[in-house]
């Protein structure tokens, strides 16, 4: 299969993939179609200063970028799209996959998927905003596989590029079985395209999937590309990791505040680094309690 023959997108994890760590891996390691980022949200009924800085324009220059928002209902997604597009993104992908309690009760991310007309209200919005593109990020389901398709004529309405879809259900989170067959039931009924997410690790799995699916738009790939960022682009592990971290190193050291705050980010970089590292390097990285300890633990590697 040729690399760039289909699309490959980068997922959003919230705490990882913020706008720093993608401009690294684009300028970096590359092989990405598009970046999603962590969904922007409302909370205590204002938008978080800290979401609107990870979309604003010029801290993403150069990355292509979609911004994503997690919302309840029409009126909410209506404001989130008036702030993506005021920031100056033409482009919005839609989460309704999140499976984090607090969200799925307030009935947003998978918790959504339930809620047909408020749906229906968010497509009605897309259709408003005829110059903006969108897209849509979904699991099966919060409870069962049946919901995805009693949504499917609510989201064949919608006016997106493509569809998302994570064949596991908001109850089992990010681990257990992946229902194949309830992702072949609902791509073969959907009338948008269809992209594949979910435990994609090597470039055999990725192949695998589109070997299966020639349908297929293409892939998303979350927790298997932060463990191994070189995946797609094909450079040298130790020297995209290397000099991924000297990026994420400079900003953190520059920007943020005290050890705590600066380790924090750090650790957040090698939290899924796990491939090029022994148990001993990523305990003395992880558990470095000072920025000393910290730049010794990396200098102990001899290739970071
Ligand atoms: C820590 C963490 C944070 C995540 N944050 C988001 C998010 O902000 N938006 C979203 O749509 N999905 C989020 N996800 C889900 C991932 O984008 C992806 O769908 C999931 O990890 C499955 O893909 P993977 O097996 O390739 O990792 C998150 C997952 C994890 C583990």
């Amino acid at each position: 299969m040729e690399p760039g023959s289909f699309y490959v997108a980068f997922a959003p994890l919230q705490g990882y993939t913020d706008c720093v760590y993608r401009k690294a891996h684009s300028e970096v390691a590359g092989g990405v179609t598009e970046y999603y980022t962590p969904f922007v949200r409302i909370e205590g009924g204002e938008l978080r200063r800290k979401d609107l800085r990870d979309i604003d324009m010029a801290r993403n220059e150069g990355v292509p970028t979609v911004p994503q928002v997690i919302a309840r209902d029409g009126d909410e997604f209506a404001r989130l799209c008036d702030a993506v597009e005021t920031a100056g993104w033409r482009r919005i992908d839609l989460n309704m996959g999140c499976p984090f309690p607090m969200q799925v009760k307030a009935g947003r991310g998978s918790g959504l998927m339930v809620h047909e007309e408020r749906v229906a209200a968010m497509g009605e919005e897309m259709r408003r905003r005829k110059e903006m593109r969108f897209s849509v990020k979904m699991r099966l389901g919060q409870e069962d596989a049946g919901e995805c398709m009693r949504l499917l004529p609510v989201v064949d309405e919608m006016p997106l590029e493509h569809v998302v879809l994570h064949p596991r259900l908001g109850k089992q989170q990010y681990k257990g079985e992946l229902d194949r067959e309830a992702f072949e039931r609902f791509m073969a009924e959907c009338h948008h395209p269809v992209v594949y997410n979910g435990d994609l690790l090597t470039m055999a799995d990725v192949e695998g999937v589109m070997a299966r699916w020639p349908k297929l738009k293409g892939v998303m790939l979350g927790r298997g590309l932060l463990a191994r960022p070189w995946l797609l682009g094909g450079g040298e592990p130790q020297v995209v990791v290397g000099e991924m971290h000297r990026r994420i190193y400079d900003y953190a050291s520059s920007v943020l505040q005290g050890d705590s705050q600066i380790l924090a980010r750090l650790h957040a970089f090698w939290e899924y680094q796990t491939p090029l590292l022994d148990k001993k390097q990523y305990k003395a990285i992880m558990k470095s309690g000072s920025l000393r300890n910290y730049r010794a633990a990396i200098a102990a590697l001899g290739w970071c």
